[in-house]
């Protein structure tokens, strides 16, 4: 774990309309604990395990492709199995861009998310305005990304003090 709370906003896009979204997202969440916290937006490419096992906090956003997330962010996940303790309770959100079908894009990331046992910040069924998007993320879907990214903010922030006073506990 590192000394700050890190939040890792992971993202695939082509055209960009999903590199916007984790951009806003990541906005969002630089504002948590008064800026107190680390940001980083990376291509799911270049994730590894270091990256997740050093998060305080998780995003996955993917262009929709055939109804399903990219294979850039299939394979992430695919390689992840063997260090899938490092998803274990931490706050997480999947979101997603599309041309209609971005909501099942979205819940293929959501049902890896939940084998892998994240806690959920926000679910796309509950409300997919800034999640699921479609086009090109416009004012309000950027703005609603980044009360999300402010939201897993604060859970990382949360989640990285909870481990700090249970290391105090056991010594
Ligand atoms: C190979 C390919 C397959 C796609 N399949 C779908 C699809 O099944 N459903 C959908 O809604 N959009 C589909 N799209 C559209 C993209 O998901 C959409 O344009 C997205 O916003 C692109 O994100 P990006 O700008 O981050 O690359 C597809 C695009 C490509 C290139």
């Amino acid at each position: 774990m590192a000394d700050r709370p890190n939040i890792l906003i992971i993202f695939t896009s082509w055209s960009g309309n999903t590199e916007a979204l984790a951009e806003a997202i990541a906005g969002g969440a630089r504002g948590a604990g008064n800026g107190n916290v680390d940001v980083t937006v990376k291509r799911a490419g270049d994730t590894g395990r270091g990256d997740i096992e050093k998060a305080s906090a998780l995003a996955f956003g993917s262009p929709t492709y055939y109804s399903y997330m990219s294979g850039e962010m299939k394979t992430l996940f695919d390689k992840a199995l063997p260090f899938r303790d490092a998803f274990y309770k931490k706050p997480a959100i999947a979101f997603a861009t599309g041309n209609g079908g971005q909501q099942k894009c979205i819940e293929s990331i959501e049902r890896i998310l939940e084998f892998f046992e994240v806690t959920f910040v926000q679910r796309s069924d509950i409300l997919s305005a800034g999640l699921a998007v479609q086009g090109k993320p416009d004012e309000g879907a950027l703005r609603q990304a980044k009360a999300i990214g402010r939201k897993l903010g604060d859970a990382g922030i949360a989640y990285a003090c909870s481990l700090g006073r249970k290391n105090i506990i056991t010594g």
